[in-house]
């Protein structure tokens, strides 16, 4: 039988909570590099496998049957992390924003996606340094509904693209972020402004409760967004997840209401690849 999503949203709160919690110990105490995966700046600390642990422990708890998809057994190899059997998998970034977390920039989070049949039907995103829940899920009849903290939220109305303000954020590949480089010198003179602030999950959650105009990345991973993605479709954005040329993955969030001329912009830019398809 299906889930129901409002128990999956429930595991999810509790245990990116106590996940969160732990993330403070740590922040309170020496934060050292531990390992470099994908590249030199592509950097993991003990806490985030401490957390992602935790995180595997409680999940697996309560629903021992279900799949697990975790950022840094990802980028160990750990092959164990997929198996299951109930059709429902775990989407965890047990640190958003590790970069941050490492310098003691308060900007980070633990992020938690429930996915049902292919499709996220719950997730939270805990920004840590500020105790803020940001929490959704997808109702039987397809409609979603998201929280900030127990109160509902809503995305900006927005103005014209010379006054929306974008965030986004850049790889750890040094020839992707020259691409994004590149994007960024023909679209920073088109918006407001641009924002890097370091951890995709807050910042599409920002999209959600009114604080961004948008947000975009080219190659973002699924666990940095899947969970927020949740909560700014509930809020009234809209996002995509498309893979265009070298299967590179682009992340396109913002109020549905706009949407089509930022797209637009994204594309001329070069941020997203005209021949892109979506639903990736
Ligand atoms: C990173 C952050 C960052 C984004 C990067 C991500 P991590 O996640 O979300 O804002 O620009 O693409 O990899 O590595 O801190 O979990």
């Amino acid at each position: 039988p299906a889930p129901k999503s409002g128990d999956l949203l429930a595991l999810a709160v509790a245990t990116a909570r106590a996940a969160a919690d732990l993330v403070r110990e740590r922040a309170a105490g020496v934060v050292e590099v531990a390992a470099t995966k994908s590249t030199a700046t592509d950097v993991v600390t003990q806490a985030d496998r401490d957390t992602e642990a935790l995180i595997r422990r409680l999940i697996a708890q309560e629903r021992p049957e279900d799949a697990f998809f975790g950022e840094e057994g990802v980028s160990t190899g750990s092959t164990t992390e997929f198996s299951g059997t109930s059709g429902v998998r775990w989407i965890v970034d047990p640190i958003d924003g590790t970069v941050n977390f490492l310098y003691g920039l308060p900007s980070y989070a633990v992020s938690i996606a429930a996915e049902y049949a292919g499709e996220v039907v719950a997730g939270a995103v805990v920004d840590v340094p500020h105790g803020t829940l940001y929490a959704a899920f997808r109702q039987p009849d397809g409609s979603v509904a998201a929280v900030k903290n127990g109160e509902p939220m809503a995305v900006r109305r927005p103005a014209d693209l010379a006054q929306r303000l974008i965030a986004t954020g850049f790889s750890y590949d040094a020839g992707l972020r020259r691409i994004q480089a590149e994007a960024l010198v023909r679209f920073l003179p088109v918006v407001r402004d641009v924002r890097r602030i370091g951890s995709a999950a807050l910042d599409i959650c920002a999209v959600a409760d009114g604080a961004l105009d948008g947000y975009l990345e080219e190659g973002l991973h699924l666990w940095d967004h899947a969970a927020a993605c949740l909560v700014a479709e509930a809020a009234g954005a809209r996002w995509e997840a498309t893979t265009g040329a070298g299967g590179r993955r682009f992340v396109l969030v913002a109020p549905v209401h706009g949407y089509d001329e930022l797209r637009k912009a994204a594309v001329q830019a070069g941020f997203l690849p005209v021949e892109s398809v979506p639903g990736v």
